[in-house]
Parts: structure tokens; C-alpha cells; sequence
């Protein structure tokens, strides 16, 4: 199997795609490293020993960064909840967190896993950032490294121009952005692309699973949330981040350009400016997922709710 290693801030989309990583038969998720980003970094570690215990996973877990590198940034409680997990009040989790850091972590798996490492990451780029900063070499032993994040054509979520896991911490993504040789992005206008229609969502949250039950509790309020302001869809960008890692056959259109990260301090802090029209002479570092394909995108959502 490949070893999938998962940095992430749940988070509820974010739960979604750890479930669809944990029902997926071609990779084993060797640990998940823990960032602060949708909330603070006490509940998102919480929530992923939690999601855990109630999917019976036993994967080791790292926390990581408290905060951003440079500049304090406001979180996204107001999406997910308080805690992160729809202000579902839980039992904590059992088992606690590992004592190793989690950009250490990062690192000491790369190496256990070198040439064959999927990395994927489903928040703001803080512990990657730090560990390319602790060792540059990591690039070198990751084989595919996913990221949700960015606006490519600067059509924002948190800004109007920029993404809310590269507003984040802007200055890690660009440490992050720059040290990869490739950096496979499915963004928030990739995200957007790919609603999920709230009543299938709540088929598949009936489906006689722990799993599907503990979603459909921690779920409800950020999807309440989105049908007010956004629609029929609900748009849950960290699973369509997964689906292209676990199955990039599915992707559809995709486009290869140079893209580098707004680190000003004016309206377009944290933007994701793609050059579009190749001039810039910049190789093109990145693979941006445009269109993946919808029905497998929602079968393995499905799956990963029903699985027990
Ligand atoms: C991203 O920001 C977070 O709120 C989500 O978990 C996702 O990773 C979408 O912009
Ligand atoms: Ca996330």
C-alpha cells in the first residue's frame, strides 16, 4: 500500500477526507501531523484523536504549530464551530497525542518511507513549512505532495482575493510552494466547481455506520451554515483535495503553471497569483486540478460515510 501521510486542521471538511483515507484499500495513512488554521490547535488536535476513535483508526498523531510563522491570523470557528467539530460536545478521545513534534514527524516518516510518501495537506502550510526549514532535503523522499489551498484565479473564500489555508500563514505556503518541485493543488474555485447537493449529503449521512452518525452530529451546523449563505451545494474542499490524492485518475481538465503567494499586507495578502499566460518564464511547478470527475468525487464520499 502507499503511505499516505496527512498534515491537517479539523476541521469538518477536513474529517471528511481523513474518513475517505481511512476506507481507502490502495494507501495506509501513516500518521496525521496537526495544524492550527480552522480553529486553535488544543480542538484540532482533539477532534482528530476523537475522529479517530470513532472510525477505530489507530494511527499516530503529531501535533504541530500553534499558530503562524510571522503574523497572527483570525481562524474559521465561525464555519466549523468553536471546537472545529460543529460545537458538538464529546467525550474526549482516550488515547492522547504523540510525543514527538510534528514537523518531526514529518520528517522522521519521509524518511521511512522514502520515494513512496504521499503527502497530502488540508490546512495552512505551518509544519511543512517548518520541517523544509529543519531539513530542505524533504522534497527529495516525497513522491506526491496534494495540497487544498489557494484561489487560482484570485476568487477567494476569507478574502475576496485569497483562500483561507494560504491566508492563514502566507509565509509558510510560499516556503512550502517554493521547496517542492511539484505541488498538485486542488483550490477553493476547484472546490466551488464540485458542490455537493445538501439532500444527497443527508442520504449519505443516513447511511447505518458510526462514522456516517458522528459526521452527520458534527457536520450539521457548518452545513446549515453554507445552505443560508451559499446555496443548495455545500462545498467541502478538503475531500475534493483527497479524492484527487487518492484517485487522480479522476481528474478530468487540469492546467500546469508557475504560481507564487501575495505576502504583502494590502487586499491581496495570501492570493495565489497563477501565471496564466506562461510569460513569466517561471517553470510550471503546478498541477491545478480544474474538473474532476463528480461521480466518482461523491462515490467516495458515500463510501467513506458508510464504511464501518
Ligand atoms: C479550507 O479552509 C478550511 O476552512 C477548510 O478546512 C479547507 O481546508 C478551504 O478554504
Ligand atoms: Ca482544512
Amino acid at each position: 500500500k502507499i503511505p499516505l501521510l496527512i498534515d491537517t486542521d479539523p476541521g469538518v471538511d477536513d474529517a471528511l477526507a481523513l474518513l475517505m483515507a481511512f476506507n481507502d484499500p490502495r494507501h495506509r495513512v501513516v500518521g496525521l501531523t496537526i495544524a492550527a488554521g480552522n480553529v486553535g490547535l488544543k480542538h484540532t488536535v482533539g477532534n482528530a484523536l476523537k475522529l479517530c476513535e470513532v472510525a477505530g483508526m489507530d494511527i499516530p498523531i503529531f501535533a504541530g504549530c500553534a499558530g503562524p510563522l510571522l503574523h497572527p491570523a483570525p481562524d474559521a470557528g465561525y464555519v466549523h464551530g468553536e471546537n472545529g467539530f460543529g460545537d458538538v460536545a464529546f467525550e474526549p478521545a482516550r488515547r492522547s497525542v504523540e510525543a514527538e513534534h510534528a514537523a518531526q514527524a514529518i520528517l522522521r516518516l519521509s524518511h521511512e518511507h522514502a520515494g513512496r510518501l504521499l503527502l497530502v495537506a488540508l490546512g495552512p502550510l505551518t509544519n511543512i513549512a517548518l520541517a523544509l526549514k529543519l531539513d530542505p532535503t524533504l522534497p527529495q523522499r516525497v513522491a506526491r505532495f496534494v495540497v487544498m489551498g489557494g484561489a487560482v484565479t484570485a476568487h477567494g473564500n476569507i478574502t475576496p482575493a485569497a483562500e483561507f489555508n494560504v491566508y492563514f500563514d502566507p509565509e509558510a505556503a510560499h516556503i512550502v510552494f517554493e521547496a517542492f518541485p511539484q505541488v498538485e493543488l486542488a483550490d477553493w474555485e476547484a472546490t466551488i466547481a464540485h458542490g455537493l447537493l445538501h439532500d444527497r449529503v443527508v442520504e449519505w449521512l443516513a447511511a447505518d455506520s458510526d462514522r456516517a452518525r458522528f459526521y452527520a452530529d458534527i457536520s450539521k451546523k457548518t452545513r446549515e451554515w453554507s445552505a443560508d449563505r451559499r446555496g443548495d451545494h455545500w462545498f467541502a474542499a478538503d475531500a475534493l483535495g483527497m479524492a484527487f490524492a487518492l484517485e487522480p485518475e479522476g481528474v478530468v481538465e487540469e492546467a500546469h503553471r508557475p504560481l507564487a503567494v501575495d505576502l504583502g499586507h494590502g487586499p491581496a495578502r495570501g492570493m495565489t497569483v497563477v501565471d496564466w499566460r506562461r510569460e513569466g518564464g517561471h517553470p510550471d511547478r503546478f498541477r491545478i486540478l480544474l474538473r474532476y470527475d463528480q461521480a466518482r468525487f461523491e462515490g467516495l464520499i458515500q463510501a467513506a460515510l458508510a464504511a464501518r
